[in-house]
């Protein structure tokens, strides 16, 4: 596994991070520390999760499958977003009824649109920040994580003082070694300026530009970037754009022809490549896929691929 110091964290990370927005909803517990368990072993050590995670029961799984190496793990949680309500019955149902839905992709739809699984946004004040924190330390049971982020900041809470001065407090009380935000582009940009507080960006590989990666780097930040599958072409437009041109498929076959998943995911690897990229592993296979990417260096072929495939 590619791994290197995350700036603004100043500390050894895996180069692909296991973003855990579905352990608990999309697969259930037992399922989703098995997969935990497979992301150590493939040298995965970082960790995406958030309060509204997994329907509110990411952290709980994460935490029961680590327990006794917290040490090995890096852990990145979050503040602003918190899980629709689970009642008792709800969380009894959950189990048969995710497996029902699985299978039934009209009612997905519906379940997606009657808004029982959205999750609801917090206000950023310096009483949620502290609260939320201890609640998500308790969930995860340990005393400290590596990254708080700000989830879906906005530039106005960014430039609130007394947010800041909380965030300053939080650092120095060793219960978070870093601060990032974890929102869009616009607050991307508003966390790039504000580095005596944030010390990470979180954002759609979309939003991180050349020019924004470039810019945290010299900032002393680090970025970590999500949304890797939804890069703007499709597995069939990238298998035709090969199958296109003799230049690409000579290339292709010099890189060990690799799937387009694995070249979206060298593409995002070679955009932010001192950063973390996150990735949704709810499938064993797309686990061990995608970290095989991340196992072997990138080879001037492969890398002259992904570039023509995604240009910067
Ligand atoms: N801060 C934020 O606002 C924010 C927003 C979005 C996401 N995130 C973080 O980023 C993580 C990733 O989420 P994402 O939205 O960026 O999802 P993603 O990684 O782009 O994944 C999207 C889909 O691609 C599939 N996939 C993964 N590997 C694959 C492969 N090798 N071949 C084919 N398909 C593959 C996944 O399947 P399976 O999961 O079924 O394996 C998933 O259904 C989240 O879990 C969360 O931690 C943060």
């Amino acid at each position: 596994m590619d791994r290197h110091i995350l700036a603004g964290l100043d500390a050894e990370v895996s180069a692909l991070g296991f973003g855990a927005a579905s352990l608990g909803s999309r697969v259930g517990a037992r399922a989703g520390q098995r997969l935990v368990a497979q992301a150590l072993a493939q040298g995965i050590t970082w960790f995406d999760l958030a309060p509204a995670y997994g329907a509110g029961q990411a952290e709980e799984i994460f935490a029961a499958a680590i327990r006794g190496q917290r040490d090995r793990v890096q852990i990145c949680t979050k503040v602003g977003l918190a899980p629709p309500p689970q009642p008792l019955w709800k969380r009894a149902v959950l189990p048969v009824a995710r497996q029902v839905v699985r299978n039934i992709a009209p009612l997905r739809g519906r379940i997606r649109k009657s808004g029982i699984t959205s999750n609801r946004p917090l206000p950023l004040t310096p009483e949620v920040l502290r609260d939320s924190l201890e609640r998500s330390l308790r969930r995860l049971g340990t005393d400290h994580v590596d990254l708080y982020a700000l989830h879906n900041a906005t530039p106005e809470a960014l430039a609130d003082e007394a947010l800041l001065r909380t965030l300053e407090d939080l650092r120095t009380s060793g219960k978070v070694r870093a601060i990032a935000v974890a929102s869009d582009g616009t607050a991307a940009e508003a966390a790039l300026a504000q580095a005596r507080c944030v010390d990470v960006v979180q954002c759609a590989l979309q939003v991180a530009t050349p020019a924004l990666v470039s810019r945290a780097a010299q900032a002393g930040m680090g970025v970590i970037t999500h949304s890797v599958f939804g890069l703007n072409t499709s597995p069939e437009d990238i298998t035709q754009r090969i199958a296109a041109s003799s230049d690409l498929q000579a290339l292709h076959a010099a890189a060990g022809a690799p799937s387009p998943a694995a070249l979206r995911l060298m593409a995002a690897r070679l955009r932010n490549p001192g950063g973390v990229t996150l990735c949704s592993m709810m499938s064993s296979a797309h686990l061990a896929a995608n970290a095989a990417v991340f196992a072997a260096p990138l080879s001037s072929e492969t890398t002259a691929l992904a570039q023509a495939l995604f240009p910067q």
